[in-house]
């Protein structure tokens, strides 16, 4: 089986019959835009923007945005909620984290929430590396990574080491890696400044059950 392939195809799925399933800005997004402003940056991209919560909150906030995500459906709500809302500053693409079509060095940011982790560990250093190479010098990336002191952890069905398939609630099909910091300083090696911040987050889903993640929120500068 195609863990890839699966993946893409739950995501649709997702958004075929759910539409919208992500709307409030997390602390980790509100932090980010604060940081892209210091810093003056310009062009961010939100990787695996889904429906596109995060994109519309960047464009408010005054940047060129090109927002990308695996998801046909996801983007394509994205686009039609940019189109009636009026928004002239975001370029929108269908693009797989793991080998990018965007040349070196075209990104001040990249922000890329409740994204990685979806595959395995060498996927996720894979989009790691694409990060790395599709930012400016001096850029940085906003992202954030599950733990394995997560809930979830260990339920499922083991395929590699840290990842198991099956665990998660409406995303029965897709993989996930379970990471710690140790593991992340060695994955962005590459990167000039890092740094890891505990974040827990919580939220309720349609069906007013309560849901927790443990994850660690990586702002690493090129
Ligand atoms: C939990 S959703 C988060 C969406 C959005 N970042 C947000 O916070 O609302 C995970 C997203 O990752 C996307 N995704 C999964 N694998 C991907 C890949 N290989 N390349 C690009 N996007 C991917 C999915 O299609 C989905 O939209």
């Amino acid at each position: 089986m195609s863990y890839k392939t699966e993946n893409n195809g739950s995501w649709e799925k997702i958004y075929s019959e759910q539409g919208e399933v992500q709307h409030e800005i997390l602390n980790t997004v509100v932090e980010a835009v604060r940081i892209f402003k210091d810093k003056k940056y310009h062009h961010i991209l939100d990787l695996g923007c889904g429906t596109g919560r995060n994109t519309f909150y960047l464009a408010q906030n005054g940047f060129q945005v090109t927002a990308c995500d695996i998801s046909e459906t996801g983007v394509n709500i994205a686009k039609k909620k940019a189109d009636e809302l009026g928004y002239k500053n975001i370029y929108f693409g269908i693009e797989d984290m793991y080998d990018l079509s965007y040349p070196d060095i075209s990104f001040d940011a990249v922000l890329c929430v409740w994204t990685q982790g979806h595959g395995m560990r060498s996927d996720m250093q894979k989009s790691i590396n694409e990060i790395h190479r599709i930012l400016k010098p001096g850029g940085m990336t906003v992202t954030d990574f599950v733990t394995i002191e997560d809930p979830t952890f260990g339920v499922g069905e083991k395929i590699a080491d840290n990842t198991f398939i099956g665990g998660r609630p409406g995303e029965e099909n897709i993989p996930h890696y379970y990471t710690n910091e140790d593991d992340l300083k060695s994955m962005f090696r590459n990167f000039s400044f890092v740094s890891f911040i505990d974040r827990t987050y919580s939220f309720k889903d349609d069906n007013k059950i309560e849901h927790i993640i443990k994850a660690i929120v990586v702002q690493a500068v090129k």
